[in-house]
């Protein structure tokens, strides 16, 4: 479990008034007139996340403001973490906000600095980057905080790690780690037990990789309890294949296991929050390799469910190894199956990486999802399973074709084409997510993220509990 920057008492601890900026006016015209002097000397604006620390009369650091704009903004004391100076910091009052908000401004304020603390510096000669710490606040909720904080760092660790250590080997032995720290049951089906086993998509696209392919299960609870199944594409690098990536698209592909370390980082927090479910987390973990014996276009692959799939293009991977984990994980049918993949360019041209591509085709999970990730300061965007588009992913000599030729609509007949490995009677949802921050922001680091998560724990909460 990574240590979080917040302690549970420090006697020294440096108080942190967080203000908004409509009471900010009157809040500093009640201050000691030392202290009004000085905010006006060094214009202090309270937009959210911007600070201003301030000394005792006897030249200590005696406190510091925090703005947090208009109220609204969660990521206010994101970057706080890295920004001020090391040491303890707690929070004395927060100024403007409601009564009803002041637990979610205390549990987002300690939420973002934990979030915004996270370096991602283990391959660093000096390793363990310093950040200030936090008194938990008394209102904060706790639990949350740290199911949601350390489910996001494990992904984010996952996503960060280079290919080179966090091959399908490496995958499963983390998902080890994770089934040992709650007492879960994990399989792995490796290599030609996926061809033994009726798993063939799994091992056509993943046999040319010096790693063999395999296929993570892992399971957790109860029997009697509601089954949540979480699929995750685990491609530990995708070069694109034969049909090669040029060099600007495969410089980041080491994230493309970006949905695997979504759904680990969730089972995370539903095993931490012991939530009433049947866990199951089945995740393809494979690296899209060239090699002699690598999958080529034209060739038409068998699948678990039955309908064969002729590859259009080798970088069309994700799809070919989903459709047998969601073949495989409707067999006991799901109380809810969700898959987390970054599955399509197609879905960043038309969302941009702060939106995960929501596909459902349940209307309520669709809702719910978009609903629990506006609470939850989460967003993620549905986007239509228009079967209209179904077409643009006929095949000719094989019963669909892994990529359409006209490049029409991408997003959407990826999932289309996930649609056709799922049961019709298994409420199910799919996210299309990037599972990287390309610029820092406040609490979001340049580097893995974990987008859906929250919104995706909220769900499960509601539904099963
Ligand atoms: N892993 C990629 C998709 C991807 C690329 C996600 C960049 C995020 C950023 C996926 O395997 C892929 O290569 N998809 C192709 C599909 C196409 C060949 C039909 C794509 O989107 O270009
Ligand atoms: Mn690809
Ligand atoms: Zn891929």
């Amino acid at each position: 479990m990574p240590l979080l920057p917040v302690v549970d008492t420090d006697p020294n601890a440096v108080p942190l008034t967080l203000v908004t900026y409509k009471a900010y006016g009157s809040w500093r015209d009640s201050q000691p007139e030392k202290l009004r002097t000085w905010l006006e000397a060094v214009g202090f604006r309270p937009e959210a996340g911007n600070f201003c620390l301030f000394p005792t009369l006897e030249g200590d650091l005696g406190g510091g403001i925090v703005g947090l704009g208009d109220g609204t903004d969660r990521w206010a004391t994101g970057r706080l973490a890295h920004a001020l100076p090391e040491g303890a910091y707690c929070l004395h009052e927060l100024v403007g906000v409601e009564a009803v908000d002041q637990d979610v401004i205390s549990t987002w304020a300690v939420l973002a600095w934990c979030l915004g603390a996270y370096r991602f510096d283990q391959y660093k000669a000096e390793p363990g980057s310093k950040s200030a710490t936090l008194v938990w606040p008394e209102r904060a909720d706790k639990a949350y905080v740290l199911g949601t904080a350390n489910a996001a760092i494990l992904t984010r660790d996952l996503i960060n790690t280079p290919a080179e250590d966090m091959g399908p080997s490496a995958l499963a032995a983390a998902s080890q780690i994770l089934a040992d720290t709650h007492g879960a049951h994990l399989d792995t089906i490796v290599g030609d037990d996926l061809l033994t086993l009726n798993l063939p998509a799994i091992h056509a696209v993943g046999r040319a990789a010096v790693e063999t392919p395999r296929l993570i299960d892992l399971k957790w609870g109860d029997d009697k309890n509601p089954k949540v199944t979480l699929v995750g594409k685990g491609v530990c690098f995708d070069s694109g294949g034969l049909d090669i990536k040029p060099s600007s698209g495969m410089r980041l592909m080491k994230k493309d296991m970006g949905g695997a370390a979504t759904v680990l980082g969730l089972a995370d927090w539903i095993m931490r929050a012991k939530l009433p479910v049947r866990l199951r987390v089945l995740i393809p973990a494979i690296e899209n390799a060239i090699s002699g014996n690598a999958f080529r276009p034209g060739d038409i692959i068998k699948t678990r469910k039955g309908p064969t799939i002729e590859v259009g293009n080798t970088d069309a991977e994700g799809r070919v190894v989903l459709a047998d984990a969601l073949a495989l994980a409707c067999e006991e049918t799901p109380a809810l199956l969700i898959d987390c993949a970054t599955l399509t360019g197609a879905a960043r041209v038309a969302l941009g990486p702060e939106l995960p591509a929501l596909f459902s085709p349940d209307d309520k999970l669709a809702h719910d999802l978009e609903a629990s990730g506006k609470d939850q300061n989460d967003p993620v965007w549905r986007l239509p399973l228009w079967e209209g588009y179904r077409k643009l992913i006929d095949s000719k000599v094989a019963d669909i074709n892994n990529a359409g030729e006209s490049g029409f609509a991408g997003a959407i007949t990826a999932a289309l084409f996930l649609k056709t490995f799922v049961d019709d009677e298994v409420p199910w949802a799919h996210f299309d997510l990037f599972g990287w921050n390309p610029d820092d922001k406040p609490g979001r680091p340049v580097g893995g993220e974990a987008y859906a998560q929250r919104a995706l724990f909220d769900v499960i909460a509601k539904r099963f509990c």
